[in-house]
């Protein structure tokens, strides 16, 4: 869009006066009819191919030593034209004008809401910040003592094929309970709380969990638990019952029923399978509870006095008499869930998938 510059034959004053009024003269009849205050500023100060760099380059270096004061001169006033056009009001006005069309839609800024899986944490958390709980946290990249050996599965126990666990990398010069991993469960936590911590203790823990699972409509490699814990003299199975039935009675309505089976994790004994009644043919029978009338959520148990006794020796390191955890004065109970699989039930969510998606049209209907 830049035009040729002709190179100027005489540099006495009048001719000078004559090239610079014709350009000046250019510049304000431009001015006046200003549509694009932009195309006007690249046509005129544009740095590789405005009129002002090709007139410097072809008068200014042309131009003989006595002339390139008087040049000079009338370069700038012609300069100072241009920028004080740009800056006019006018010109500020036209270009915002430009700028906006208000006649349309502005951008809709649609307000935060938790995520599905965070609000499910959140509610599951209250349920028990209201029987006393308080909540801790712990680390997702944990050791092999606390994730397995405190929790008494003893290395190369098949109970640890259960949980098929990330490692981290080149870890094997090291002792085999400093041996870092990715946390398969929450229940670390609970170690880590008993050593820092003497009863009573009342806590839950909820968090992200790791595993080697292939993702389908029903895992994920990442995931979320709620662990719990509570130790105290004289805590019976009965306690254990009665809060896990109050707990599951909050989050699916008062109707619903809970129903204890025998099960196994290392850290509990006796441990249990917690089944409630279906909460979507309210115990009848359909194709979600396979027909059972039950559906199972979460596992839980008395803490076994090998934990107990785990946690000891850590404490010892400290105080070598301490007591605190003597499984002759006190008992606790300890249980672990799912969120996923809460919030799926809740909300009748049959892909895990969706809660990591970040589509849009999932996570609206939670708003
Ligand atoms: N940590 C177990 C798991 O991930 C869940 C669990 C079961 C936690 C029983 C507990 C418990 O505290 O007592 O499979």
């Amino acid at each position: 869009m830049s035009e040729e510059i002709t190179a100027l034959q005489h540099f006495d004053d009048a001719s000078l006066d004559t090239a610079f009024a014709a350009l000046a003269e250019e510049a304000r009849l431009e001015t006046a009819s200003l549509t694009d205050p932009e195309a006007f500023r690249l046509h005129w100060l544009g740095r590789k191919q405005g009129r002002l760099k090709l007139i410097s380059e072809a008068w200014l270096k042309s131009a003989p030593p006595e002339a390139k004061k008087a040049l000079g001169i009338r370069f700038n006033q012609l300069k100072q034209q241009i920028e004080a056009a740009l800056e006019s009001p006018a010109t500020a006005t036209k270009s915002a004008v430009q700028g906006i069309d208000i006649t349309l839609p502005g951008t809709l800024r649609t307000p935060g809401i938790p995520h599905p899986l965070l609000k499910t944490m959140h509610e599951i958390v209250s349920v028990f910040h209201h029987l006393g709980y308080s909540t801790n946290l712990g680390p997702q990249v944990e050791s092999d003592f606390f994730n397995f050996e405190a929790l008494n599965f003893p290395p190369n126990h098949p109970a640890r094929d259960t949980q098929d666990t990330l490692v981290i990398a080149n870890q094997h010069s090291r002792p085999s309970r400093d041996r870092l991993l990715m946390r398969t469960h929450t229940s670390p936590v609970q170690i880590r709380t008993m050593i820092a911590q003497a009863p009573p203790i009342r806590i839950v823990i909820p968090g992200k969990v790791h595993r080697n699972d292939a993702a389908d409509a029903t895992h994920s490699p990442i995931f979320h638990q709620i662990e719990g814990l509570c130790v105290d003299t004289n805590i019976t199975f009965s306690d254990l019952k009665g809060t896990l039935d109050h707990a599951m009675k909050a989050l699916f309505g008062s109707d619903v029923k809970t129903r204890f089976f025998p099960s196994f994790f290392p850290f509990t004994e006796p441990s249990a399978d917690v089944q409630i009644s279906c909460i979507f043919c309210g115990g009848k029978g359909c194709r979600k509870c396979k027909h059972s009338g039950w559906i199972e959520l979460l596992g839980c148990g008395m803490v076994d006095p090998a934990v107990f006794a785990a946690v000891t020796a850590e404490r010892r390191k400290i105080n070598p008499s301490d007591d605190a955890y003597n499984p002759e004065k006190i008992t606790g109970f300890a249980f672990g869930m799912g969120v996923e699989r809460i919030a799926m039930m809740l909300h009748g969510v049959s892909d895990i998938g969706h809660f990591y998606s970040g589509d849009m049209r999932f996570l609206e209907q939670f708003a």
